[in-house]
């Protein structure tokens, strides 16, 4: 059961790559350049090259499972928005479906259903992830669609809270979101939910153990 994981050199990817490698999981890193390799080489964690905006399809060869982590960043425009975090996802979801994967877990972002309730310089974007995500919804693979908030570095204290409304603060740190998305592929219940994620008090293995498959 190999996990192909899409962004994987991303700040997130690499946590969960880390943490994926030592519990002994089968991961598949794709990457965009070879000189990324050497960090998952030292993982033993394997390695494919593919791009988003290009050919990827071979990457997904013997994998059950997909990560979706990818994200174009706030350095590049609109145009990457669009081709990287829309399209990009969208035909990640439609090889998934070719293949008839098992779960496609999704890094989107809290506010992808209210994109005009986010700040306006990230706007589009929403609209770009709330579209990513409904297409992950209405398609034929299982999945967990993982919303966070504001990201930061912090080390994971390995809570969280689902309900924004329920504490203080729109942050969750990344190794916090590296450990919902190892937990969500441990755990088939994840499957059917799209979840919130911000900094909280609730344990993540309980969280994920309390879900049910939809
Ligand atoms: N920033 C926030 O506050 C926030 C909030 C909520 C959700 N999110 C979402 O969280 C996810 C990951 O966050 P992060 O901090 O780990 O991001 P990150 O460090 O910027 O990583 C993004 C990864 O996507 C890869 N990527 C970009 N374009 C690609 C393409 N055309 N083909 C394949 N891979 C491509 C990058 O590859 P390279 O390493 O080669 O550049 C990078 O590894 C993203 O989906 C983002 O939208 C972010």
């Amino acid at each position: 059961m190999k996990t192909l994981v899409i962004g994987a050199n991303g700040k997130i990817g690499r946590i969960f790559c880390e943490r994926a490698a030592a519990q002994g999981l089968a991961v598949r890193a794709m990457l965009r350049d070879p000189a990324q390799r050497s960090f998952f080489e030292s993982l033993g964690v394997e390695t494919v090259l593919g791009d988003l905006e290009g050919e990827f399809g071979h990457g997904f060869e013997d994998c059950s499972r997909v990560v979706f982590t990818a994200g174009s960043g706030g350095h590049t425009g609109g145009d990457k928005t669009l081709l990287v975090d829309l399209y990009g996802a969208i035909r990640a979801i439609e090889e998934s479906e070719e293949r008839r994967l098992d779960h496609f877990v999704m890094v989107s972002a809290m506010r992808a259903d209210h994109p005009l309730d986010g700040p306006p310089a990230i706007r589009h974007y929403l609209v770009a992830k709330q579209l990513a995500d409904e297409r992950l919804r209405t398609s034929s693979v299982p999945y967990t669609i993982l919303r966070p908030g504001r990201l930061g570095d912090e080390p994971g204290s390995g809570r969280v809270r689902t309900d924004p409304a329920a504490g203080h603060g729109m942050e969750i740190s990344r190794e916090n979101v590296a450990l919902c998305i190892l937990a969500s592929l441990g755990q088939p219940g994840s499957r059917g939910h799209s979840i919130d994620l911000l900094g909280g008090d609730q344990p993540i293995g309980e969280l994920f153990a309390s879900l049910e498959a939809r």
